[in-house]
């Protein structure tokens, strides 16, 4: 099975609830929120009242993919909120172990994001704990940047390794994701696919969604 997940961050937040909707109507599968701190990544979104006040306008699951340093300090308000899915970055969450135990204890899907620059061995000693991995494919921070081509053999490294030690944990990628790279995205195994520029700035979001949609069904 693979999701699409429109990410709002490109979207027009004057508008959100309506341009929630218009996705949705599409068969978007998941909700992706880009929670930024302008610390950890410099640039600040939005926080917890807006995953609370989506909550209510969707009955899509959330996928709140925090880009914050102390995330253990914010994470119950995110689950409070409503989030079904929660990622933490790598890069910046010590005690990684625990962290993923808070928000599967919630009953919370948790991932784990590792960066570009990242490499994919580091994730032996979690990733028999964590039900999916998200691959950054740009680095994190904006919407609408270009994608990074050796992310495709991160995803196949990845995969090895899910085959080998944790066959549930599903591969998100998120960056720069389009109609013209998912197909080879779906051939080096990834599973949910995080679009923002590539949906919310076509003309046709509807259509930006149908066409997603059906480049996965072919796998
Ligand atoms: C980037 C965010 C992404 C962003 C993707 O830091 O994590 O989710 O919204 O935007 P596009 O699809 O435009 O690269
Ligand atoms: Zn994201």
């Amino acid at each position: 099975m693979k999701f699409i997940c429109p990410s709002i961050l490109s979207a027009d937040f004057s508008r959100l609830g309506e341009e929630i909707r218009i996705v949705e109507d599409a068969g978007a599968d998941i909700i992706h929120c880009d929670i930024m701190d302008g610390s950890f990544v410099p640039n600040i979104s939005f926080g917890a009242k807006v995953i609370r006040d989506v909550r209510k306008i969707t009955s899509l699951p959330l996928d709140v993919h925090l880009m914050i340093n102390n995330a253990d300090m914010h994470i119950p308000e995110f689950i409070k909120a409503g989030a079904n899915f929660i990622s933490v970055h790598y890069e910046n969450n010590t005690h990684l172990h625990r962290t993923i135990s808070t928000i599967k204890d919630a009953g919370i899907k948790a991932g784990v994001v590792i960066n570009p620059a990242t490499p994919v061995f580091i994730l032996e000693d979690i990733i028999s704990t964590v039900d999916f991995v998200l691959v950054m494919s740009v680095n994190p921070g904006f919407g609408g940047q270009k994608f990074i081509e050796h992310s495709y053999n991160k995803i196949k490294e990845l995969k090895d390794m899910i085959i080998q030690l944790n066959e549930d944990c599903l591969i998100e990628v998120d960056g720069g994701v389009s109609i013209h790279n998912i197909a080879d995205l779906c051939n080096a195994g990834a599973d949910m696919f995080v679009a923002g520029s590539s949906v919310f700035n076509a003309v046709d979001k509807t259509q930006a969604i149908t066409k997603l949609k059906e480049a996965v069904s072919q796998f």
